[in-house]
């Protein structure tokens, strides 16, 4: 077991289904990469309603502070965890094909007033994103937090910046070769 894992989860990563943990492991991973404590569980709006609401109803009192949820097919856990709890709720679309993925993210993005759920889109990018939503959200209350998370931006756009130096020195044909 991880020193992470030994800790109490400050973040519950939960999805619909196991089919849906590809996709939703680099929110896992971000969390990881910034050393937040943090649950990754299955809970599921339709096959097992009362288990994902006790999960919202629960999860302030165990010392959640964000809950990254991710669904695919009509996709009712992110929106039906929101109205469980008051804590920031960030949904992820499962990607699998265009009309189910379109359908997932339409359940998200249509919340009615009142309710709301930050979605941060489909697939793993999103899944990523909302690890790092997460850490943004943690690190209001954490400046040790906030410092990693700046650090990692400035390593995301010194990398960019050496891509851009590398492919000025080398032209487009060499670079793409290289690539
Ligand atoms: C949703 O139904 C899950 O989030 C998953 O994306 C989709 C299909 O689930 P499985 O049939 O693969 O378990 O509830």
């Amino acid at each position: 077991m991880t020193k992470q894992a030994e800790q109490e989860p400050i973040v519950g990563v939960i999805m619909g289904s196991d089919s849906d943990l590809k996709t939703m492991k680099p929110a896992s991973d971000i969390l990881h990469l910034f050393g937040v404590p943090h649950e990754v569980r299955v809970k599921s709006a339709h096959r097992t309603p009362e288990m994902m609401a006790e999960y919202g109803r629960t999860a302030l009192d165990r010392g959640i502070k964000v809950i990254i949820a991710g669904a695919g097919g009509s996709a009712h856990l992110p929106g039906m965890v929101a109205s469980e709890t008051r804590l920031p709720v960030l949904g992820v679309a499962i990607e699998s094909s265009a009309d189910v993925t379109n359908a997932a993210l339409g359940s998200m993005i249509r919340m009615p007033k009142g309710i709301p759920l930050a979605t941060m889109g489909k697939g793993e990018a999103a899944a990523a994103n909302a690890g790092l939503e997460a850490v943004r959200i943690l690190a209001l209350s954490d400046d040790q937090l906030g410092q990693a998370y700046e650090n990692y931006v400035e390593r995301m756009a010194a990398e960019v910046m050496a891509k851009d130096q590398r492919l000025v020195e080398l032209g487009v044909d060499t670079y793409l070769q290289q690539m």
